[in-house]
Parts: C-alpha cells; sequence; structure tokens
C-alpha cells in the first residue's frame, strides 16, 4: 500500500490510520510524471494534490497537471486507487446538503482541475469527497488562525461560506471503512456545520485566545478564487459519518499542544 502526498496534512494522516503503507514525497515521485517502473503496489492512497485554492486561478495548467494528470498516473499503476475530491467541485446555490446524486459545478480552478480528476481515476476508484480539511502539519485554516491569534487583537474572517470543517485524522480513520464499500464517490465529512468566523471563534476559544473575529463578507476579503457560499456535504450512499467538527477542533489543538 502506497501514500502519494505523504508529506501533506492528508497524507501524514494516512500514514498514522495505515502504518503499513509506504509514503512517498514529491521527491520519490513527481505524480505530473508517470509513476516509476519498480513501483508496485495493491493499493494507492493517493493524498498528492495542488491545494492552493487561489494559486490555481493563476496557473490552472499546473493545478490541472498535479490534480488531474497525478490521478492519471496513478491510476496508470493498475491498483485499486484512493482519491480525495472537495466540496469546490460545487457551486455552492443549494441551501441543503449537497448529496453525492448533486451536479457539480464547480466556481474555480482548482474545483474544475479536482472534478476533472475524479474522472481520471478510472474504475478501480474510490472518490472520496471532504471539505475545509484541518490538522497537526502543513497549512491550514486552523494554523494560521493561532498564529494570527497570538499575533493580533482582531482578525477579520468570511461569514458568508458555511461548510464542514474537516479533521484529517477522522478522515484518515474513516478512509478504512470506505474501502469496505464498492467503488464510487462518498461524501466523507465532519458533522455539523459553521462558516469560517465561526470556525475562527471556536479556534479561538479552544485555544484559550481572546482575539476578536470581526465577520466580513466574501467581496471585502478579495480572494482570487470564487469558493461556494454553501458547501456541507452529506452522504446518501453509506459513507462513514465523521464527529462533529467540535470534535475533530478539540483532537487537533490537544495534538498541537504536545
Ligand atoms: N485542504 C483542504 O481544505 C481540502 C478540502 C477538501 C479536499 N481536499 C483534498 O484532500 C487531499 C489532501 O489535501 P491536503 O489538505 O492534505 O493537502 P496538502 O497538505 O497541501 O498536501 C498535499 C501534498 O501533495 C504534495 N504534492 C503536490 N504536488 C505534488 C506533485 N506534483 N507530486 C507529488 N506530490 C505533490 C505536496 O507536496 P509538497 O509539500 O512538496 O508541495 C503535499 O505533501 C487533496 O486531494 C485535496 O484536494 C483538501
Amino acid at each position: 500500500m502506497i501514500v502519494t502526498g505523504a508529506g501533506g496534512q492528508l497524507g501524514q494522516a494516512l500514514l498514522e490510520a495505515f502504518p503499513e503503507a509506504h509514503g512517498l514525497m514529491r521527491a520519490d515521485w513527481d505524480v505530473t510524471l508517470p509513476p516509476p517502473p519498480d513501483l508496485e503496489t495493491d493499493l494507492i492512497l493517493h493524498a498528492a494534490a495542488w491545494t492552493n485554492v487561489d494559486g490555481a486561478e493563476d496557473d490552472p495548467q499546473s493545478a490541472a497537471a498535479v490534480n488531474v494528470g497525478g490521478v492519471q498516473h496513478a491510476a496508470e499503476l493498475g491498483a485499486p486507487l484512493v482519491v480525495w475530491s472537495t466540496d469546490y467541485v460545487f457551486d455552492g446555490r443549494k441551501r441543503t446538503r449537497y448529496l453525492e446524486s448533486d451536479t457539480p459545478g464547480p466556481l474555480s480552478a482548482y474545483g474544475r482541475s479536482k472534478l476533472h480528476g475524479e474522472s481520471a481515476a478510472g474504475e478501480q476508484a474510490w472518490i472520496v469527497r471532504s471539505s475545509w480539511l484541518f490538522g497537526w502539519s502543513s497549512h491550514n485554516f486552523v494554523r494560521t488562525m493561532l498564529r494570527l491569534g497570538a499575533e493580533r487583537a482582531e482578525v477579520a474572517v468570511v461569514d458568508d461560506q458555511r461548510g464542514s470543517p474537516t479533521y484529517v485524522g477522522h478522515l484518515a480513520e474513516a478512509t478504512k471503512a470506505v474501502l469496505e464499500l464498492p467503488y464510487g464517490t462518498y461524501h466523507v465529512a465532519a458533522g455539523g456545520e459553521c462558516t469560517w468566523a465561526e470556525f475562527a471563534e471556536a479556534i479561538f476559544e479552544e485555544a484559550g485566545l481572546d482575539t476578536r473575529v470581526r465577520r466580513i463578507k466574501t467581496a471585502e476579503f478579495g480572494a482570487r478564487a470564487p469558493r461556494p457560499a454553501y458547501s456541507v456535504l452529506r452522504s446518501e450512499r453509506g459513507a462513514p459519518e465523521l464527529p462533529h467538527w467540535r470534535e475533530g477542533l478539540a483532537e487537533c489543538l490537544a495534538r498541537l499542544k504536545t
């Protein structure tokens, strides 16, 4: 079993959940290139991806080389494959939870690259769509808020996007249950939902910081990539249910403390 993107936040969590797996970093295999000729495996947990959502607007070809070409190359190994995808494949116009049967309509270059990546995975694949990932390593919202919260009295955070912040430890563990299901697309995200501003408030509260959150609109924040206003994911296909995002946050902060 191999884990690609082993240095990423999900990749690291997967290596803990699947200690028998062999982790591959970008230096071991740049997934924009065909797999190394001597690489053989019975299962690929493909966590390597271009995850810079705003950067993909500036350089959509490079994002696609990783998120589409990389998945295609992983599929070429001929083994069953798990590919992680995103809530950003949806346009966010719905106001009830997105199910696997809902029609995607990505707003951003990143979302489009991930949707095309889903199609590149082939027949022997589980596509696991998740949302707003955070963990103890790599770039994520929790680590950014902890850094900003330590530096500032107030942080401006977007309050008109709703989703389910998902702890990578929970997602990695749930992958074991996904592997028991037939190949196909599954929505696997934390229980509960919130806005980024509510998430930031919870992070400061749990971390014991008295930083204030100033709630702003997406337009005021001015990110380059458009993002869905609502992207809560739920499963109608029997995918594993994850704990509430607040439980994930507590676990993540406890881990960051040690
Ligand atoms: N982050 C989120 O909020 C979120 C939400 C929903 C779904 N997802 C999906 O979940 C999966 C895991 O995301 P994550 O948050 O764990 O991302 P991450 O922390 O950014 O990790 C991605 C990993 O992929 C590696 N990588 C990038 N380009 C590569 C290449 N050409 N060849 C080999 N490795 C390469 C990176 O290596 P370097 O460190 O060398 O760049 C990094 O280790 C991705 O498929 C992502 O699209 C993420």
